[in-house]
């Protein structure tokens, strides 16, 4: 199946011309997703793999964790893009924003605003599994910015990367959030890759990385007062519930989140407190969850200048800018800016 390109399809009932929704794929669609799912919780520990958390209640939930005063990153990046926009505008000279699990894309303003001030503002591409906030944000930022042409994509950004719209514009592909945290050291490496691939001599690559610092302040991050991160957690078994018909008791999972320090990374689990069958309708599956036997639902991985740069060296890209906030503070995120490295190397390899 070739989804086809977002400007080739026909333009949906929606009020303004400029705006245009492509729906790739919803989580849970199809098989080979279902297969995903049922290796990941028969695996050792059992996992869900992360973008499950992302119906409606996960993101609105995500917002809210962004609000915690314990939950520094989402702060922290606002304020490096409030501070750095201009800037990485004119370095990219970027006409076009795409923006991979751009969420509510409450970020994102701040970025379109330096480009329109720039006079270079054309296109909007929001990539994300939810489609509610896709088609929600593609009315809000049309309607803000008069000119402005948004391409939405409801699909699984790791998936349909390879479809990105917009070429031949000058494109700042933008993955923002560390949610590049989530996935694990080959995995990133590979996802990079493919953006590499597909971006143009002109293109640039914009990534928000959350840094390693010390355990306590992550800890307090992962752990909030409140205890939105723990109904965050759990609301991804509402979604199995949901999605894929199981029986999960959502109230009879703890949540926890360990900072890791040789992996540099919180790790996030829900686990049973006591002894679980869980039946799921949709994989043919009847899960058997000892008390204790907890399931890994999302890795968050913390990153320093080192990591980045070798990481975008391993998948073909060039850190060519690295955005901290005032080291007085000692830097708590950073935006890395990078480019796709010359495929003909000076030794003509
Ligand atoms: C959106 C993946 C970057 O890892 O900090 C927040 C998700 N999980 N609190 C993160 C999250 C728990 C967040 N990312």
């Amino acid at each position: 199946m070739t989804p086809e390109r977002p400007h080739s399809t026909p333009r949906t009932g929606d009020p303004s011309s400029r705006l245009s929704i492509d729906v790739r794929r919803e989580p849970g669609d199809d098989h080979s997703e279902r297969d995903e799912l049922r290796a990941a919780l028969l695996g050792d520990p059992p996992r869900i793999p992360s973008k499950y958390f992302y119906d409606h209640t996960g993101s609105v939930l995500f917002e809210e964790i962004t609000r915690l005063p314990e939950y520094y990153p989402t702060r922290a990046e606002r304020g490096l893009l409030e501070a750095r926009a201009a800037e990485i505008v004119e370095t990219t000279r970027a006409t076009t924003l795409v923006e991979l699990g751009a969420g509510a894309a409450t970020k994102t303003p701040i970025l379109l605003d330096a480009m329109e001030a720039a006079g270079r503002l054309r296109c909007y591409v929001p990539v994300d599994v939810a489609q509610s906030m896709v088609r929600h944000v593609a009315e809000e930022l049309t309607g803000r910015y008069p000119r402005l042409e948004v391409f939405g994509i409801v699909g699984d950004f790791v998936e349909h990367l390879p479809e990105l719209p917009a070429e031949g514009e000058r494109r700042l592909v933008a993955f923002l959030g560390s949610t590049i945290g989530n996935f694990g050291p080959e995995e990133r490496v590979e996802f990079l890759s493919h953006i590499a691939e597909q971006m143009g001599p002109e293109d640039r690559f914009l990534l928000g990385v959350d840094l390693v610092k010390p355990a306590e302040v992550l800890h307090a991050a992962y752990n909030d007062e409140a205890g939105i991160t723990a109904e965050f957690n759990r609301n991804i078994l509402g979604v199995m519930n949901r999605v894929f018909r199981a029986d999960f008791e959502l109230d009879a999972f703890e949540h926890r989140a360990v900072f890791e320090p040789v992996e540099r990374r919180i790790e996030m689990w829900l686990v049973p407190r006591s002894d679980q069958r869980v039946t799921i309708e949709e994989l043919d599956l009847v899960l058997e969850l000892p008390a204790g036997r907890g399931i890994l639902t999302e890795i968050s991985s913390k990153f320093d200048r080192a990591s980045v740069a070798a990481m975008f060296e391993g998948a073909g890209l060039t850190l060519d800018a690295w955005y901290e906030e005032d080291p007085a503070l000692v830097g708590r995120f950073a935006l890395a800016l990078g480019r796709r490295r010359d495929r003909i190397s000076p030794s003509g390899e």
